[in-house]
């Protein structure tokens, strides 16, 4: 089994790249910017990756990502992503970011999309991996920011396939930012969004009825509302799942408890993902490899996942069939 999970070409749907920073590369990059972390040892960092909630592993994330300083680091942390979803058999990548993170820290989108850019043309003509950016805004922080932001990246929307919407979920619900999906999806770009993942099933129906959401991130919680799991089956609207994260933020208890293939068997477009590999313990591979072991899932429930997620991305139609 773990040979078949391996072997089957997947896209990843559900990565946020400042989640792939692994505590070598965060010291390494550290000493290269001369920036001082406030742990001694890469061990000190992974012996911090104990988590409560959805809060309190982003204060964790934010803080890590501030040693990303230049296009050369950018590029560093993508390359090392791209590498490490090649060798799990993975051809398509599609890759949050969240630009807030870094312009509030004083970095231009210059920096960021060049270092991006350059890892990802590498990728595909070294590791034959296509690969596309997913432009998040951090819901904590008001529309009027999220607006700013779409207007920042205004010179490289070639270069971005989608917006989304993470962070911080309960009490930020997807109606406050309607205004920047309505203008993000008025100029070419798809639209997706965590919904689901703490906060209740109202929130997965505001991400699809308000913001025009093709694609629910998460969506664990949409189980308890029986009317929303079958309009997700019936219109099938995929949901990016990632096991080892809501096991690692107390999203469910134990991986055996995952909804996962419940809601496969009621017909919804599940796929599985690994969120923030870094931190969570994990990649693609061991996301599948969690869920199968967790939750029994068969040979043929393996290769629907698999899939879904091809047939799930934003791949074009003759990407896709090669994929298949
Ligand atoms: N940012 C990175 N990972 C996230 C998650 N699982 N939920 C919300 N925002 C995130
Ligand atoms: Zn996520």
């Amino acid at each position: 089994m773990a040979d078949l999970i391996t072997s089957l070409p997947k896209a990843e749907l559900h990565v946020h790249i400042e989640g792939t920073l692994e505590p070598e590369l965060m010291f390494a990059l550290a000493d290269r910017n001369r920036v001082t972390l406030p742990f001694a040892t890469v061990e000190a960092v992974r012996a911090a990756y104990e988590f409560t909630d959805l809060q309190s592993f982003l204060d964790l994330l934010y803080q890590g990502a501030a040693v990303l300083h230049t296009a050369e680091d950018f590029d560093d942390l993508m390359w090392a992503y791209l590498q490490r979803a090649r060798a799990d058999g993975v051809r398509r990548a599609e890759i949050f970011f969240d630009p807030q993170v870094h312009t509030e820290r004083g970095l231009g989108f210059e920096v960021f999309m060049d270092g991006f850019a350059r890892a990802r043309q590498r990728a595909a003509a070294e590791l034959g991996i296509t690969s596309a950016l997913i432009m998040c805004f951090l819901r904590h922080l008001p529309e009027s920011a999220a607006l700013a932001t779409l207007e920042a990246a205004g010179p490289y929307l070639d270069q971005i396939v989608a917006v989304g919407l993470d962070s911080s979920e309960v009490g930020h619900p997807p109606s406050r930012f309607q205004r920047v999906f309505a203008r993000a999806r008025e100029a070419g770009l798809r639209a997706v969004a965590h919904a689901g993942e703490e906060a209740p099933p109202e929130y997965v129906w505001e991400a699809l009825d308000l913001l025009g959401a093709e694609r629910i991130d998460h969506g664990v919680r949409a189980e308890g509302d029986a009317a929303l799991v079958s309009r997700l089956a019936a219109d099938r609207i995929p949901l990016t799942m990632c096991p080892l994260s809501n096991v690692r933020l107390r999203v469910v208890d134990r991986i055996q408890d995952h909804n996962l293939k419940r809601l496969l068997d009621r017909g919804v477009m599940v796929t599985v993902n690994s969120d923030d590999p870094a931190y969570f313990g994990g990649y693609i591979g061991d996301n599948y490899r969690a869920a199968q072991a967790g939750l029994g899932l068969s040979d043929a429930e393996i290769r629907t996942l698999d899939r879904n997620s091809i047939g799930a991305s934003f791949a074009d139609s003759a990407e896709k069939s090669r994929l298949l």
